[in-house]
């Protein structure tokens, strides 16, 4: 699949369960003195979840387009030294807005990664909360309990408050979040050391490609966590990381979102 048709084929599905396609929000934030730039899908439907705002639709979904370069969320360091970070990328998404949460944000990252793409749950690896005792947080064992329909617990992994509970900024929307990992080794090396022991560790062939966050709070600035007025789902998916799968790649820069600008450049 080409990445056009890779980009396509997301928005298709989340149309046909009932999501609005809403097109990318500018990069540089607009009325929002804790952000500069677009770090993520969410951003736009920041009043939204914070219950200032209607939103146009209860379930909505796009491609964002978006810059880590500073803040809580830059990536600066690591771009040019691996093959799976970039300054700006497309973040593809999903969002209910009080109306479905957990159960169906799993059933559907599930049924378009393995039933609608074709990729082998057998490489697919998943992370849930495992709670902060600080924050006066459990484990997520709902989200756990989702996953352990699709993966036997050998691919189910606990993950810390760094990897697994996202935060927009220092303050705003939070929660805890489930992430899809995917092994990308060659078999050989796959039988030689698990998946699962190389899930977080930066290794280049095992890489997040999507969060699936459950935004249950709001950060305010005395640190404290208030509840939402409305659970949100809220899901990014690494586009470039995506098209690389799909398309057989180790790299991203290897992919057709980026080898045409690349030869013309050449
Ligand atoms: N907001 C989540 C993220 O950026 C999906 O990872």
């Amino acid at each position: 699949m080409t990445a056009n048709e890779i980009r396509e084929a997301f928005k298709s599905f989340f149309r046909e369960q009932g999501h609005l396609i809403v097109p990318s929000a500018p990069m540089v934030v607009k009325d929002d003195p804790t952000l500069m730039f677009t770090n993520a899908g969410m951003n736009q439907f920041k009043d939204v979840i914070l219950g200032n705002a209607e939103p146009k639709s209860r379930r909505q979904s796009d491609s964002q387009k978006c810059l880590r370069v500073s803040g809580k969320h830059n990536d600066l360091e690591e771009v040019g030294h691996d093959t799976y970070h970039h300054t700006m990328f497309e973040m593809l998404g999903n969002w209910s807005f009080g109306d479905y949460f957990k159960k169906e944000a799993i059933t559907y990252a599930y049924e378009f990664l393995v039933g609608r793409l074709g990729i082998d749950p057998r490489n697919l690896y998943v992370t849930v909360f495992e709670g902060y005792a600080a924050d006066g947080l459990a484990r997520d064992d709902e989200a756990a309990g989702y996953w352990e329909q699709y993966f036997p617990q050998e691919h189910i992994i606990n993950g810390n408050r760094h990897d697994n509970f996202w935060e927009m900024g220092d303050t705003g929307p939070c929660g805890p979040c489930s992430e899809i990992h995917i092994d990308i080794r060659p078999d050989e090396e796959k039988a030689k050391v698990s998946g699962a022991s190389l899930v977080n560790k930066d290794h280049p062939q095992i890489i997040e490609i999507w969060n699936l966050v459950f935004m249950q709070y709001e950060r305010r600035a005395d640190g404290s966590l208030v509840p939402l007025p409305n659970k949100v789902i809220d899901t990014g998916m690494g586009f470039e990381r995506l098209c690389a799968v799909m398309q057989g790649k180790r790299s991203n820069y290897d992919t057709d979102v980026f080898q045409p600008s690349m030869r013309k450049i050449g």
